[in-house]
Parts: C-alpha cells; sequence; structure tokens
C-alpha cells in the first residue's frame, strides 16, 4: 500500500499519451514554449527517472531567450575552428541553430566510472530523462524533439557549455509548438521485436 492518490490507479490518459507520442520537427518550431512554472514540471519530470544507486548521474542545461544567441555564437566559433572556410549560409545555419525552437533542454551525463553501478546504466538513466522530459512537454501540449546533432559532440562546444571530463551530451531537447502539423512515421511491428522465453 502507499498513500500516493496518483499511484495504483488507472490512467488511460497517460497510455494515449505514451502510444500517441511523436515527435516535432526542430527544424519547424516556433512559440510560445514552456513558461517557467511548466519548465520546472518538465525538468522534475526528468529527474524521476530511475537510477541504480540513487548517483542522478546527469544534469540540465536550459537554453531560452538571450542563451539561445550566445549558444549560436559558440556554434559559430566551434565552426571556424572546425571549417575555416565555411559558407555565409553555413555560418548563419550554426548562429541561428538554437533559435528554432523557444527552448532548448541539454540532458548532460555524468557518469562515474570505477564505482559498483557500470556506466551503461547510468547512461541509460540519462536516456530516460530525455525521454521522461519530452513526455511531460508532450502532456502539456508541446512538442518536442530530441536531436543530438554534431554540437554534442564537438569538444569545443562541450567546453564552452561546461561540460567536465566525462561527461555527455545525451540530448538536445528542443521544445515548441509544431509549426506544420505532425507526421506520423512507420513503427515497428512487434511481431519482429518480440520473443517469448
Ligand atoms: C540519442 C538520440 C539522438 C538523436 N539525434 C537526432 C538528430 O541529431 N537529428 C534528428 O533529426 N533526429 C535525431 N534523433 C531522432 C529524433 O529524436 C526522433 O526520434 C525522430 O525524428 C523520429 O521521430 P519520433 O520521435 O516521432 O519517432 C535522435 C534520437 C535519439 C534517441
Amino acid at each position: 500500500m502507499n498513500d500516493n492518490p496518483s499511484l495504483n490507479r488507472p490512467a488511460p490518459q497517460t497510455l494515449d499519451l505514451l502510444l500517441s507520442r511523436r515527435s516535432g520537427s526542430a527544424k519547424t518550431m516556433s512559440g510560445p514554449g514552456p513558461d517557467g512554472e511548466e519548465l520546472r514540471t518538465i525538468l522534475a519530470a526528468g529527474a524521476r527517472v530511475p537510477d541504480h544507486g540513487k548517483l542522478a548521474p546527469w544534469r540540465f542545461i536550459v537554453f531560452e531567450g538571450e542563451g539561445r544567441e550566445r549558444m549560436g555564437e559558440v556554434l559559430v566559433k566551434a565552426l571556424a575552428a572546425s571549417e575555416p572556410n565555411a559558407s555565409p549560409a553555413r555560418v548563419e545555419q550554426e548562429r541561428t541553430r538554437f533559435l528554432r525552437a523557444p527552448l532548448i533542454v541539454a540532458v548532460i551525463s555524468s557518469a562515474r566510472e570505477l564505482i559498483p553501478i557500470p556506466v551503461w546504466e547510468q547512461e541509460l538513466s540519462a536516456g530516460a530523462v530525455c525521454q521522461n522530459m519530452l513526455l511531460a512537454a508532450h502532456a502539456m501540449g508541446y512538442v518536442g524533439q530530441w536531436v543530438s546533432e554534431w554540437c554534442a559532440y564537438d569538444p569545443f562546444v562541450k567546453n564552452a557549455i561546461g561540460l567536465k571530463a566525462g561527461e555527455r551530451v545525451a540530448g538536445y531537447l528542443y521544445f515548441g509548438q509544431p509549426a506544420e502539423p505532425l507526421e506520423e512515421r512507420p513503427r515497428p511491428s512487434l511481431e519482429a521485436l518480440v520473443t517469448r522465453f
């Protein structure tokens, strides 16, 4: 028994949500995005995932407002280092990459090595954080997309946004309104995925 009224109670709407979730493209997202209170709820849902060892092996970086422009400048500098002859259009693409949505949350995996909990399990927990955040935003009527793109892996960018040694970007989660109707895509057939032992 537990005294939390939201547990052990059928929640068909939650099932609808799980079975209907789809991404809205980060490339075609508009505002308004989640407000401060909604963002807090999204972050809290993210921090609510299963986490072997209670390590909380993840943290979150929020990009909104001018922070998105500052990230654009970081991306432009990173591009200049790796592609000094990049075209003006390419530079502009990076300057505006984080302006594609009103809110972006980077989920950072901070897995620790040399402890009894395998790094793999800590990284899986970071993936669950991303999915919980997407679902929370979806439940509030926003669309979301989990993207990595080159900036999740670029050493200059990782340093500029404050990642420490061993930390990795699990994903940049874009949140906003869909600028276009969402398209369904074929989903894997359960028959191909499931065996019984
Ligand atoms: C770890 C991870 C990284 C991803 N990175 C990208 C990406 O960089 N660009 C992209 O278009 N989709 C990326 N995706 C896929 C999208 O999040 C999304 O799943 C895909 O567009 C299909 O849409 P759906 O979520 O409706 O199935 C990534 C997914 C995961 C799990």
